[in-house]
């Protein structure tokens, strides 16, 4: 059982100012789960954990174990959603030193998710004679960074095994109908997992987009999906007392209304950097547009403290942070006494280092609070597959609700089209 309580005794909002939305998200919640499964908007999220195709489900599970079988690396070619939430389940839950270890399953590379071509030289470089299979992963099949990623290890693939046996290597996810990828893995014959309609790509960790890449690197993603089926349980509830999810989305707009402009996701364990990215993501895309949205940041404490944490502590007034508290360690280590004490270190003898982590986590949230810094904590047990999913369904279901408080659509982007008209247009591509 996977388990998550929100904290926010630190975080300057009381219960009180909370319930003054119950009326407000009970009609969120309402609107949010009418129909969740209808085709023309992107709430298929909602329901996902119990209403996926689990057909397509046993197919990742068997191409998963055949990538294991033949590739020593794995590339996984895509950007934005289509990118991060692989990402993030992947550092969550394997050794933080996964591609630098001999183990059974394939290196876990990525590409297509910039446009340096000294990132991909060096990529193609670091794979060198090596077996490998690529997944690349577009809903719209028509990215730039990815398309061009995947032209290059197209060619490559070829190349080296011949057509055919480079048709076996290469694994598309995109639409289930459109899109130029589509397109080209009907007529090469590649082998294709769908993005559903309803999922816009921040939403879509959990469907073949990440669960691909996930179960090629060895996690058991059957746990991921019950930790978020969990979540999504738990969070049925749409009486805001109740419901810790829909506590967190309140308190980040209270927050928000008292000129509190930024939420940093805090956490103390390294593993948890890109699942701050992915999160960063899918609150800056949900939130950021009509002038409104609380600006999405992240640190890894305690690295950050000692590059970000003199402005948390004294800088502007405008933020607000969210930890990310792992109860349990994974592992830990012992801090031993020593008779000479030259390194002055003793009076940690007989405490572990996660007891240490604590402490700093603890010393932490009391300084930013006492200067003017409310911190929201979430609490989990530890980090392990049905946490990770259940985190993911918490923040995806807070992040729809808490757009919505803000007034804005929180399943679209088109804010993002801006950079691309330009560049295609400097690019001279037909059409700009
Ligand atoms: O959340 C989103 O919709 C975006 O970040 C997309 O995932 C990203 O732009 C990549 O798009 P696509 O999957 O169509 O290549």
């Amino acid at each position: 059982m996977s388990n998550l309580k929100v904290d926010l005794k630190s975080s300057n909002v009381d219960m009180q100012n909370i319930l003054e939305y119950k009326e407000q998200v009970k009609e969120i919640d309402t609107k949010l789960r009418t129909n969740s499964n209808d085709q023309s908007d992107f709430r298929g999220w909602i329901e996902l954990p119990t209403n996926y195709d689990k057909e397509e489900f046993s197919r990742i599970k068997e191409a998963a174990k055949k990538i294991q079988s033949d590739s020593e690396v794995f590339v996984s070619i895509g950007i934005g959603g289509s990118y991060l939430g692989a990402r993030a389940v992947i550092d969550s839950l394997t050794s933080t030193f996964y591609n630098y270890k001999k183990q059974s399953t394939p290196q876990m590379l990525y590409a297509g998710n910039n446009i340096s071509p000294v990132y991909l030289n060096e990529l193609i470089d670091l794979i060198g004679d090596r077996d490998f299979s690529i997944n690349v992963i577009s809903k719209s099949g028509t990215t730039t960074e990815p398309a061009i990623a995947f032209r290059v290890f197209r060619e490559i693939l070829e190349n080296k095994y011949g057509v055919e046996e480079a048709r076996k290597r290469i694994y598309v996810t995109t639409d289930k109908a459109k899109g130029a990828l589509k397109q080209l893995s009907i007529e090469e014959g590649y082998e294709t997992f769908v993005v559903p309609d309803n999922i816009g790509g921040r939403y879509s960790v959990l469907t073949a987009v990440g669960l691909l890449p996930i179960a090629v690197a060895g996690i058991n993603i059957d746990a991921l999906m019950q930790g978020a089926k969990e979540a999504q349980d738990k969070y049925q509830d749409s009486d805001l007392k109740y419901n810790e999810c829909y506590q967190y989305a309140v308190a980040r707009n209270i927050l928000h209304k008292d000129q509190k402009d930024i939420e940093i996701l805090v956490n103390y364990e390294p593993k948890l950097h890109y699942f701050t990215e992915w999160w960063k993501q899918l609150y800056g895309e949900s939130e950021g547009k009509m002038g409104r949205g609380i600006f999405p940041a992240g640190v890894d404490f305690t690295t950050d403290l000692h590059s970000m944490g003199q402005y948390i502590q004294e800088g502007k007034r405008h933020l607000f942070e969210t930890v990310i508290n792992i109860e349990e360690s994974a592992s830990d280590i012992l801090m031993k006494e020593e008779e000479d004490n030259l390194d002055g270190l003793n009076y940690l003898s007989g405490k572990t280092m996660d007891y240490v982590n604590k402490k700093a986590m603890e010393g932490t949230i009391e300084a930013h609070v006492k200067g003017r810094v409310p911190n929201i904590v979430i609490n989990i047990d530890k980090l392990d597959e049905k946490t990770v999913g259940h985190l993911i369904y918490f923040f995806e279901l807070a992040c729809a609700v808490s757009g919505n408080i803000l007034g804005v659509n929180p399943f679209n982007q088109p804010g993002v089209e801006e950079y691309k008209k330009n560049m295609f247009r400097l690019l001279e591509k037909p059409g700009y």
